[in-house]
């Protein structure tokens, strides 16, 4: 594996398969009453977040918590970057409090490509979000989900899985991290969404297109339904949000049209009523609470393999090595 992880791209399927079993070994710690584990004793782990969050910023936080990190908050409120202060002095700053990795969230996409490829800091870099890029943990949370639901076992890929992925496309990371992994994870994705809502030069993304939901439905094993993104919007991208809803959004009736196996996943914030309605929400077919509780473990396999599982990486995971992911077994 690469020392950083910006985008879901930079993964092969050997890593990503590694990562999604590394995180299925961790899970099985939140079971228990001590959740931690030693392995990131003495690291130093920094959560650079320069947007809201909430899902997000809290399980890296609970991951690093879990392995026994020293986490350090840093949020762009209340910091000098409301001063003026720059990414690469921020980053220095960082580096001479010897941050091991650093988890960034920001709003310019491409921010933690230039903290990675930058000699600002010397320990990995983990992207939690940037712009309307890539949000690579996510999506390796979203695959861990589908994979629990419709595969069985660990070493297994999404093969001839179909997922649909439905709503504002053109400005979600979300999206985007998605297409990658799934792709390179073997199942089929095909984007749902007004005309409007799609990037240009979309015919050339690994995936199939679709303006029509209800015509995908039946055809589906995991849909993923996007938040429409308020706050990156310049101008008016459909006409009315009851339409929007109306033709674009999750509700009971065409809940009924997915076939019987199939997840409704969201990777929240919700907006009930817009993208998808409570009776869905709260159906137990709704998958969005359960992905953050994967996303912990998801975050922690993460970390455990970027700065401290080289051991695991290298060799078969040895049972007796009390830190070790086969240890919380
Ligand atoms: C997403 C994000 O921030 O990109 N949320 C998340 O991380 N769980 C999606 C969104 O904001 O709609």
């Amino acid at each position: 594996m690469k020392r950083h992880l910006v985008s879901t791209a930079d993964l092969s399927r050997d890593d990503a398969l590694l990562i999604l079993d590394t995180a299925e070994e961790l899970a099985h710690l939140s079971g228990r009453s001590v959740k931690k584990l030693p392995t990131l004793r003495g690291r130093t782990v920094v959560n650079l977040f320069f947007e809201d969050s909430t899902r997000t910023k809290t399980s890296f936080e609970v991951a690093e918590k879990r392995l026994s990190a020293d986490v350090i908050n840093f949020s762009a409120k209340g910091s000098s970057v409301s001063k003026g202060e720059s990414l690469k002095d921020t980053a220095l700053t960082l580096q001479a409090m010897g941050a091991d990795a650093v988890v960034i969230r920001h709003h310019a996409s491409g921010a933690p490509a230039r903290l990675a490829g930058s000699d600002w800091l010397h320990g990995s870099v983990i992207n939690a979000g940037d712009g309307t890029h890539e949000h690579p943990t996510q999506a390796l949370l979203d695959a861990f989900t589908i994979r629990r639901h419709l595969n069985p076992g660990t070493g297994h890929d999404l093969a001839g899985r179909r997922v649909a992925i439905v709503g504002d496309v053109l400005h979600s990371r979300v999206a985007r991290s998605n297409v990658h992994l799934l792709t390179t994870l073997g199942a089929e994705v095909t984007f749902v969404a007004p005309p409007t809502l799609l990037p240009i030069g979309i015919e050339n993304w690994p995936c199939q297109v679709s303006y029509d939901l209800d015509a995908v439905l039946p055809k589906t094993d995991a849909l993923m339904m996007l938040r429409v993104q308020r706050e990156r919007m310049n101008a008016a991208f459909f006409p009315t949000e009851r339409e929007y809803s109306r033709r674009y959004g999750m509700n009971g009736i065409r809940m009924a049209q997915l076939p019987e196996h199939a997840i409704v996943m969201h990777p929240g914030p919700m907006v009930r009523g817009m993208e998808i309605t409570a009776e869905v929400a709260d159906s137990p077919r709704c998958t969005a609470v359960e992905q953050v509780a994967n996303g912990v473990s998801v975050r922690m396999a993460v970390l455990y393999l970027l700065l401290g599982g080289a051991v695991f990486a290298d060799a078969p995971a040895d049972a007796s090595r009390t830190d070790s992911p086969e240890a919380a077994k």
